[in-house]
């Protein structure tokens, strides 16, 4: 296996991998340095079954199943499967979906800045995406570094920042896609709270830990966290920050959601994008509700205390 940088500060393309069978002791290993260092990996021409790509990522920790058996209730899908994710504007019957078909939506929610996982309470360690069909123009799927955005961070911000916590709440996503949930689902994923630097176990880089979902922050009133929220996504996510991807059928992108933010980019919805994800969840978090430990204890997996919703704005 070899690994050949992709830009200047993160991404790498990795060769002579195969896919189709179990990583063996080494190329795990090889493959656990390399995503620890470089966050995003790409391996190009690996036409791989959903069956391959199940087998293969849950050599890197347990599948997550909660995320599709949760989308299995709202809508529809091909796959009939509780691991794999229809990442697509395909429909149950294989047709390219409505605008407002519920895959569609789901999909457009990608567009977003996010870490998978980041608004449930067992976030995802790896995901692995494999495109199907891919269209001529835009779909690309972009990455912003989070090591990067905190090493960036002016040192009274920083400071600021290490003693503070963040509401990550999937409503808050929603609200921006105009879905207006039914009450009976409201309660069941509740903000989750994090810390806002962490630092991650393999490579040892602290993190800036923002997103989409970030809708709150320990200590300041909704709205001035909201504000600073906007400030920390828009200065993690400046272009220099960023790994584009453009895909090609075949393609398969594999990623750390605790070192880098994902977004898909636009498209043409009447043209087919077809992509399956696997994801394998994170440990500590996925044990449920902890007391949020101290700073030093943040070295390994998410640990995260859940609480009620934001406090509603009162004038
Ligand atoms: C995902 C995701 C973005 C894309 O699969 O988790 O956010 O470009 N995808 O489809
Ligand atoms: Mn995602």
């Amino acid at each position: 296996m070899r690994v050949v940088p992709l830009g200047e500060r993160f991404a790498a393309e990795v060769l002579d991998l195969d896919l189709t069978r179990p990583p063996t002791a080494a190329e795990h290993d090889a493959v656990v340095d390399a995503v620890d260092r470089y966050a995003v990996l790409v391996l190009r021409d690996q036409r791989i079954s959903a069956e391959q790509q199940t087998a293969w990522l849950s050599g890197f920790g347990p599948l997550d199943s909660e995320v599709q058996r949760y989308f299995n209730r709202l809508a529809a899908n091909r796959l009939g499967s509780d691991v794999v994710t229809d990442i697509s504007n395909v429909d149950a019957r294989s047709d390219v979906a409505a605008r407002l078909d519920r895959q569609t939506i789901m999909n457009i929610g990608n567009a977003f800045w996010h870490s998978d996982g980041s608004h449930y309470h067992h976030p995802f360690r790896y995901s692995m995406l494999a495109a199907v069909a891919v269209p001529a123009l835009g779909g690309e799927t972009e990455f912003a570094d989070l090591r990067a955005a905190h090493d960036r961070l002016d040192a009274r911000t920083r400071g600021f920042l290490s003693a503070r916590t963040g509401a990550f709440w999937s409503a808050y996503n929603r609200i921006r896609l105009g879905i207006i949930d039914p009450p009976q689902t409201h309660g069941l994923y509740p903000p989750v709270e994090w810390p806002l630097i962490r630092r991650h176990p393999g490579s040892g880089r602290d993190v800036l830990w923002v997103g989409q979902p970030l809708c709150q922050v320990s200590g300041l009133s909704v709205p001035e966290g909201r504000a600073l929220a906007s400030d920390l996504l828009e200065q993690a996510t400046e272009r220099e920050n960023v790994h584009v991807h453009r895909w090609a059928a075949g393609d398969v992108v594999l990623w750390d959601n605790r070192s880098v933010l994902h977004r898909g980019r636009r498209f043409d919805l009447a043209h087919r994008r077809e992509l399956r994800r696997v994801g394998t969840k994170d440990d500590v978090a996925s044990l449920g509700v902890l007391d949020m430990p101290s700073r030093t204890d943040l070295n390994d997996g998410f640990p995260l205390r859940l609480r009620g919703a934001p406090e509603p704005l009162r004038t």
